[in-house]
């Protein structure tokens, strides 16, 4: 269902979102060769329940874990285990928080101590990716331009985007409409209005863009073991445009 929210919703989800971002940003000190990734997870799940908050994608169609941590080839959806993280390692930490009922979802990549070439512009596309698609988020565009400003930046490095992902509009549960994908034709798509909260996350691979399920039925990875990496931030539309409620107001 698309809904829009109020501003007594959008203010709680900027305060769930603030949440969020501040763990994320301890997260870029926490993360070093030697951890696994189980103690990430267990990091902010201790993070969130210190703050009065919960970790809504634990029990989330089953899923077990507060958050995903998936490693290089892993797209999306990895589970945290004892793997130990090594120098050069690309991780990317996904979870929501829900902060007196109030959800944000966000995705940062981190590269474990120090990035190759490779994975540096893997990881710097993305993200520009990502920002590009936010400055689409405005009041009368489409989801459909989001996904092709995106789509558009990444091919110019001989990316591609996940084929079987997209973003999503968030709350009153984690996926609500409408599906923000990753790809798209500009002009078509569900139309954006002011109050829609969506995720924009775009998975960007060096390789196809297809992916196998593990049998741990969730975790995606590249069918090719090419590296692939993913930003996402929670926003709401408003009339002066996307605001971003996963980002600190100091960034
Ligand atoms: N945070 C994820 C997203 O961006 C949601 C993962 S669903 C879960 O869509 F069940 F895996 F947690
Ligand atoms: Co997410």
């Amino acid at each position: 269902m698309i809904s829009l929210k109020s501003q007594r919703e959008i203010d709680g989800m900027y305060e769930s979102g603030q949440l969020l971002a501040s763990i994320h940003k301890k997260l870029q000190t926490y993360i070093k060769p030697g951890i696994t990734t189980m103690e990430i997870n267990d990091y902010v799940q201790s993070i969130i329940e210190a703050n009065g908050a919960t970790a809504p994608q634990k029990g989330y169609n089953n899923y077990p874990y507060a958050t995903c941590v998936s490693v290089n080839d892993e797209m999306c959806h990895g589970f945290p285990t004892d793997q130990v993280l090594k120098k050069g390692d690309l991780v990317k930490v996904d979870f929501c928080v829900d902060l007196k009922g109030f959800l944000s979802d966000s995705c940062w990549a981190y590269a474990v101590e120090e990035a190759s070439d490779e994975v540096e512009q893997l990881m710097r596309v993305t993200k520009e990716a990502l920002f590009l698609g936010i400055e689409q988020a405005q009041v009368g565009k489409r989801t459909g331009d989001i996904g092709a400003v995106m789509d558009e930046h990444i091919k110019k490095y001989g990316y591609t985007m996940a084929v079987d992902f997209s973003g999503h509009g968030l709350g009153p549960t984690i996926h609500e409409a409408p599906a923000v994908p990753f790809t798209g034709e500009y002009g078509k798509g569900v139309r954006l209005r002011e109050g829609l909260v969506i995720t924009i996350e775009p998975i960007v691979n060096q390789g196809n863009g297809f992916c196998t399920i593990d049998s741990n039925q969730w975790t995606a990875r590249t069918t090719d073991g090419s590296l692939s990496c993913q930003y996402e931030h929670t926003l709401v539309i408003t009339k002066d445009g996307p605001r971003l409620l996963t980002q600190l107001d100091e960034e």
